[in-house]
């Protein structure tokens, strides 16, 4: 029996998943070969992902697969309470609405673990966490899972590396058709729209600190150029949470060579009139910035958790917290400063009603990963490791990708093969 804010909010719910249906036809043709090949036939479907109309389309195409779907949100604020509803109408299990506590947050997870799912989608790791601390009774039944986000591939490497994870979990943000589009293209318009939407501030002419130059702190910051903001990119030194790649000092050199300023974010502190974080890390923005910073200064944060702004600092440092408008607070500081804060400094490209998560046809690349990705899980026999999504798969998505907008490419000839895999021949 699902739980949702208000069945009657179904009618628009359903305008908004035709919408997105009409705009994904990856997940469209993939729809149709499950509706043909059912892989998921007798199988349930546990879903903890941001519950709005792109995501909709996925569970849809699930079930045309044969599966028994029970969603849950996995950010306390990210629902679409229309397509909830909506989704709740169409037969899926949907405990989510916009605005829950904490406790209702995990109580929604759980209800979901309750349907003693064979496969889980997860995005930042907390359904995962939860079956492995609380409801281990499940691991034995679960065949593997999917996990969407870097946040959550992180801590699944933490846990993969101290021998406590029990079942496979397919790394999918770690796909090239996701995290080279999704992240970065993703949530570079997600978050700008964001902002734009609930501070309807003009962009040009600022000084935007984005803090973090991953795949989403590139995209962010060179769209934020391309709105003529004066970009500052902050990073720090090392490597955390994942040994290969480049390290901080050598994204800071890219940053750079990117034509954006680099400094650190107690000099960028008092320079900038919006920050934005998004490094899925913890305490980035502290009481030593706060400090610094400029009357009137906005911080959004981009990255999965809501701990990159240190909030309960910041509370302290003020002598009132106000509410402005939807998505928007007001910290007083006691010397009279104001600093604002959007979406509560959880993710603010999907946090509702401002946050309306990445564009659709991005989202049409990622879930197909996750479609195709959970239908290799479902036929194999995988070891309880981080799993990277096989290279077919991800070829094959971004083949899709092109051949639905009509982008055909030829492939190398037979010379260029044999000249590629040759060492002989030079100059
Ligand atoms: N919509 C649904 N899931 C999303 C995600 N992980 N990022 C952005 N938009 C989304």
């Amino acid at each position: 029996m699902s739980k949702v804010k208000d069945s009657k909010l179904s009618k628009e719910g359903l305008e908004e998943l035709e919408w997105a249906r009409e705009n994904m036809p990856m997940l469209a043709r993939i729809g149709e070969r499950f509706e043909k090949e059912r892989p998921f036939k007798g199988m349930s479907i546990g879903v903890c992902l941001h519950l709005e109309k792109k995501t909709g389309i996925l569970l849809e195409t699930l079930m045309r697969g044969g599966a028994k779907v029970s969603a849950s949100s996995c950010n306390p604020l990210t629902t679409d309470d229309r397509v909830a509803a909506a989704l709740a109408g169409e037969g899926i299990e949907v405990y989510a609405w916009a605005g829950q506590n904490e406790k209702e947050y995990y109580q929604n997870i759980n209800r979901v673990l309750d349907s003693e799912p064979d496969l889980l989608i997860d995005d930042g790791c907390d359904q995962i966490f939860m079956v492995h601390m609380k409801r281990k009774e499940l691991i034995g039944k679960i065949k593997g899972a999917c996990e969407e986000t870097t946040t959550g591939v992180t801590r699944l490497r933490a846990m993969e590396k101290a021998g406590k994870l029990k079942f496979p979990v397919v790394a999918v943000n770690d796909a090239y058709s996701k995290f080279l589009f999704d992240n970065r293209f993703g949530t570079a318009q997600s978050t700008l729209d964001a902002i734009m939407r609930a501070t309807n501030k003009l962009l040009a002419g600022k000084t935007a600190v984005v803090i973090g130059f991953g795949w989403c702190g590139r995209g962010i910051s060179e769209r934020l150029r391309g709105v003529g903001a004066n970009v500052i990119v902050v990073e720090t030194s090392g490597r955390l949470g994942r040994e290969e790649g480049p390290a901080g000092q050598h994204k800071a050199l890219e940053a750079l060579y990117s034509g954006f300023r680099v400094m650190n974010l107690e000099d960028a502190a008092p320079e900038g009139d919006l920050f934005i974080t998004s490094t899925g890390n913890i305490n980035i923005i502290t009481k030593k910035h706060f400090e610094k910073m400029k009357d009137g200064a906005i911080l959004a944060n981009a990255g999965h958790f809501n701990n990159e702004i240190d909030i309960g600092e910041l509370a302290k440092m003020s002598s009132k917290r106000q509410r402005v408008k939807e998505n928007v607070e007001r910290f007083v500081m006691k010397d009279g400063r104001r600093i604002y804060l959007l979406s509560e400094g959880r993710l603010v490209n999907l946090a509702r009603p401002s946050g309306q998560g990445h564009p659709i046809e991005i989202m049409d690349g990622s879930f197909s990963v996750q479609a195709l990705s959970l239908e290799f899980i479902s036929k194999s026999r995988l070891p309880p490791k981080l799993i990277p999504v096989p290279r077919e798969i991800d070829d094959e998505v971004a083949e899709l990708a092109l051949a639905v907008k009509g982008i055909k490419l030829s492939k190398p000839t037979k010379e260029q093969q044999e000249y590629a895999a040759s060492w002989e021949e030079g100059t």
